[in-house]
């Protein structure tokens, strides 16, 4: 049985834990994490929602504003999802997506935006079947294994 709940500060090692155990250079743009990372020293627990089975944290997904513009106040994306690779495929990211929404929705968010890299399939998969479309596509936007990759920007229109 998943469920999902807000992060508390002490989830913070299991959670870089999560990301270092999904981290690859299909799916991060960034390093990946040191054990010892402070997975909060840059967003607040209030921010990021987990997954959980049997009590121990299984996932996560991260929420924020693209930029700090009062203009684009009224969005939110998705920065940041890990599932334990020991618990693939068994729908625990739809559920977190799905969360995402709800939280996105309780704050008045107008829509729910993400980025996610062209090659990352699986991930592409999953925002699909949660209702996101792809709004535009940033070519050849980062040099990742040896290869330029895509940036794929997609969205969920909450305002209806
Ligand atoms: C992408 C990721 C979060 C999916 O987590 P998950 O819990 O396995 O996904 P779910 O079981 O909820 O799958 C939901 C849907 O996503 C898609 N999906 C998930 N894994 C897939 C795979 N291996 N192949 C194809 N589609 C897949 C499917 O549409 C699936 O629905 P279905 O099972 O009914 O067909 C997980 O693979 C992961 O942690 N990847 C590494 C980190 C990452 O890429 N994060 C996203 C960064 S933008």
């Amino acid at each position: 049985m998943i469920s999902i709940r807000p992060a508390v500060p002490a989830d913070g090692p299991r959670l870089v834990a999560l990301d270092r155990a999904t981290w690859s250079v299909e799916n991060a743009v960034v390093p990946r994490w040191a054990e010892d990372t402070d997975f909060f020293e840059r967003r607040s627990p209030d921010d990021v929602l987990v997954a959980e089975r049997d009590g121990r944290p299984v996932g996560y997904a991260g929420l924020g504003h693209p930029t700090p513009l009062e203009c684009n106040r009224h969005v939110l994306h998705v920065q940041g999802l890990a599932v334990d690779p020991a618990c693939h495929r068994q729908g625990v990211a739809r559920k977190l997506v799905e969360a995402a929404v709800a939280e996105a929705r309780r704050r008045g968010a107008r829509k729910l935006g993400l980025r996610v890299l062209g090659g990352n399939e699986r991930a592409r998969a999953l925002y699909a079947s949660c209702g996101f479309v792809v709004e535009g596509v940033l070519r050849e936007e980062f040099f990742l294994g040896g290869r330029y990759v895509d940036d794929v920007l997609m969205a969920r229109d909450l305002s209806r």
